[in-house]
């Protein structure tokens, strides 16, 4: 089999959805929006809005006032650890779950009251879901059959006798083939799905999601049982078949090069809040607090404790030229991305110094793993330097990193993100 391109496969270029408007941070001002679906009829895509959603099980709180606008056509991920509420809250919008408080909006109209088949929604799960008796043309045509057939027309022998069953059978076994072609699926409709790969039963998922035209997708953690280069692959099928459908798709995942990778915006969840709602590059290089940094980033991001002076902050044996007026005689964290630090010449003000513990070569980047002296506290700072620059490094020895003071990140001791206040004007003119 084929993997195929969905893209290419599918064919229909989506002119009509607003993309200037998904870029644009969180306010949208229309909800439903005219786009071409997959067949090329003009279908709706719709906007997604929750407000205050909370839900409890016994006594665990596992959704905290959790709100939210996603914008019509708009790849939207929740990414967080595992048991932070991903999954309850996609349930929710399916309307598999029901919360305790809090409202559900699809295309601008109240949901809370409606069964999840009237939602216009598709949900691809973790599983797949599939029925395992069934062939891959009956699992993906099941959803038009339960639409388009009565009760009895669906009966195995007698059905097909009925008026008017043929022509819809043949219509919903042409669909079902066009929806495999499009997936790089159609030399398996034969097949049951305990004959296929996990990748090939994840497209059968996607085919049965897609057949039904929905104007939202919900996917959950749908590539987590596949190995890890179909994961790279299919990453860029589904967003590549999210840009030729121009539905709105809500992505949950726990992995933050899934999120990141696919999405127009992440939403980071943790215990049961979302901590920041952004553009990815905005998630990473502007976190709103220490969770968040904290993460996202692959290595993590180093933290290190500090106290802040009027003028100065001391953090790790050293002193940085880094001040906010607020923060000044509390103690918080410095937070330094593995690739913000750089080789530096000798020890100084700013300069971290230390013994190289560990190190991994990546190709072309190299992992400086330095332990950091017990006087200054100690501690481990992780540095990804460029292989190329940093061919002579040895485990054992004696390393001196630097960091441009416009990478660090400041945090208050409630993890609070804080922007630090701009160098006095004299230090700047010492620079020019
Ligand atoms: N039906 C249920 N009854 C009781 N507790 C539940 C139920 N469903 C979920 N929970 C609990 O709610 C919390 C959130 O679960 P949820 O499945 O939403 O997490 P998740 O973020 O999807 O995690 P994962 O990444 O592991 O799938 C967990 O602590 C879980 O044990
Ligand atoms: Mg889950």
């Amino acid at each position: 089999m084929t993997s195929g391109n969905l893209g290419l496969a599918l064919g229909q270029t989506n002119t009509d959805r607003p993309k200037g408007s998904v870029k644009q941070g969180s306010r949208y001002a229309q909800n439903y929006s005219l786009a071409r679906r997959r067949d090329g009829s003009a279908g709706m895509t719709a906007g997604l809005t929750f407000n205050g959603i909370n839900k409890s099980f016994g006594g665990a709180h596992v959704l905290r006032q959790v709100s939210l606008d996603v914008a019509s056509g708009e790849f939207l991920s929740l990414l967080g650890p595992s048991g932070c509420g991903k999954s309850t809250l996609l349930r929710i919008i399916a309307g598999l779950e029901r919360q305790d408080a809090g409202t559900v909006a699809i295309g601008g109209r109240r949901v809370d009251d409606l069964r999840p088949k009237q939602r216009d929604i598709a949900m691809v799960f973790q599983s797949y879901a599939l029925y395992p008796h069934m062939s891959v043309a009956d699992n993906i045509a099941l959803p038009l059959r339960m639409r388009r057939l009565s009760g009895m027309q669906r009966l195995p022998l007698v059905g097909g006798l009925l008026p008017g069953s043929r022509t819809t059978q043949a219509g919903i076994a042409k669909e079902v083939t066009r929806t495999a072609r499009a997936l790089g699926i159609e030399s398996l409709l034969a097949r049951k799905p305990g004959q296929l790969s996990g990748g090939q039963r994840q497209r059968v998922a996607v085919g049965r999601a897609m057949v039904r035209n929905p104007a939202i997708f919900l996917m959950d953690e749908p590539l987590s049982n596949l190995d890890a280069k179909l994961r790279v692959q299919m990453r860029a099928e589904i967003k590549e078949l999210h840009r030729r459908l121009g539905v709105t798709f809500i992505y949950v995942t726990h992995d933050q090069t899934e999120a990141m990778t696919m999405s127009d915006r992440v939403a980071v969840m943790a215990e049961g809040e979302i901590l920041q709602v952004d553009a990815p590059q905005v998630i990473y290089a502007d976190p709103a607090n220490r969770k968040v940094a904290e993460f996202v980033g692959s290595p993590k991001i180093n933290m290190l404790p500090a106290r802040f002076g009027a003028d100065l902050t001391h953090a790790a044996g050293t002193t940085f030229d880094v001040r906010a007026r607020e923060l000044a005689g509390t103690a918080g964290t410095l937070g330094i991305r593995p690739e913000a630090l750089h080789l530096a010449e000798a020890p100084g003000t700013g300069i971290f110094t230390g013994r190289v513990r560990l190190l991994e070569h990546m190709g072309s980047d190299l992992f400086v793993h330095l332990d950091l002296p017990h006087d200054g506290e100690g501690g481990t700072l992780i540095a990804r330097l460029l292989a190329e620059r940093a061919p002579q490094i040895a485990f054992g020895q004696t390393l001196h990193l630097g960091v441009r003071t416009g990478r660090i990140l400041v945090f208050a001791a409630d993890g609070r993100r804080v922007q630090p206040d701009p160098a006095p004007a004299a230090v700047l003119r010492s620079y020019a």
